[in-house]
């Protein structure tokens, strides 16, 4: 398939909208949105085709209450590293919108799947890691084009949350997403327009 200008345009467009939300509407997402997206996912590239990314889609009220209470306990903790200047701003940053976001995926690695048979990951058994990061962008953008937003919540403690969610040894969680109707469009990462960190350009040499 030869893609064109348009396509081209289009997907710029995803790109230049996708923003991590935290401000979300609590309006549900559609059944057939939300198939979608989830096959989206499928198209994603992973060592050795081995697709170790294990999605849960958490809906039960007193399991979304732990992970908010973890974030909750895990933010307060990560402030305490900064001087008292710094740790008003950072309380003033909207990290999560874990009570308002429809819906809660979270995503694990499988650490020891037969898919794949073991190719690529010999030396840096991180792939299968970095392999569920490409399904979570593929989501990403993939749900900015349904006009919807993702925010990815990492401050959490991993531990606690696969002990919460009753998961396998072997599974490690990647990314605890949150997905919905974005409360306002903007082309400006928060963190920028809050001036806790600016857009840098990405560093690109020739050697
Ligand atoms: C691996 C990863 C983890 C992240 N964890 C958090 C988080 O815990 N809380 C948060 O507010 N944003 C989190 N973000 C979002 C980043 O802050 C955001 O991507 C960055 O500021 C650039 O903004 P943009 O995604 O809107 O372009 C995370 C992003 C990535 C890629």
């Amino acid at each position: 398939m030869q893609l064109t200008q348009a396509h081209r345009d289009a997907l710029n467009d995803v790109l230049q909208w996708r923003r991590d939300v935290r401000h979300f509407s609590t309006d549900p997402i559609p059944e057939d949105v939300l198939t979608r997206l989830r096959a989206t996912m499928d198209l994603a590239p992973s060592v050795g085709n081995a697709r170790p990314w294990r999605v849960l889609h958490v809906t039960t009220p007193a399991l979304r209450e732990k992970i908010i209470s973890n974030f909750e306990k895990s933010n307060a903790e990560a402030a305490e590293i900064y001087d008292d200047d710094t740790r008003a701003s950072y309380a003033g940053l909207k990290l999560a919108g874990l009570r308002d976001a429809p819906v809660h995926l979270a995503v694990f690695t499988e650490n020891q799947p037969a898919e794949g048979r073991g190719l690529g990951r010999q030396t840096m058994p991180e792939m299968l890691c970095y392999s569920s990061v490409t399904a979570i962008y593929t989501l990403w953008l993939a749900a900015r084009a349904e006009n919807l937003g993702l925010g990815w919540v990492s401050i959490l403690d991993p531990v606690a949350v696969a002990q919460t969610l009753s998961v396998p040894d072997h599974w490690q969680l990647t990314g605890y997403l949150c997905l919905g109707k974005a409360a306002f469009d903007t082309d400006t990462p928060l963190l920028h327009d809050k001036k806790w960190q600016e857009n840098t350009p990405t560093q690109w040499q020739e050697v």
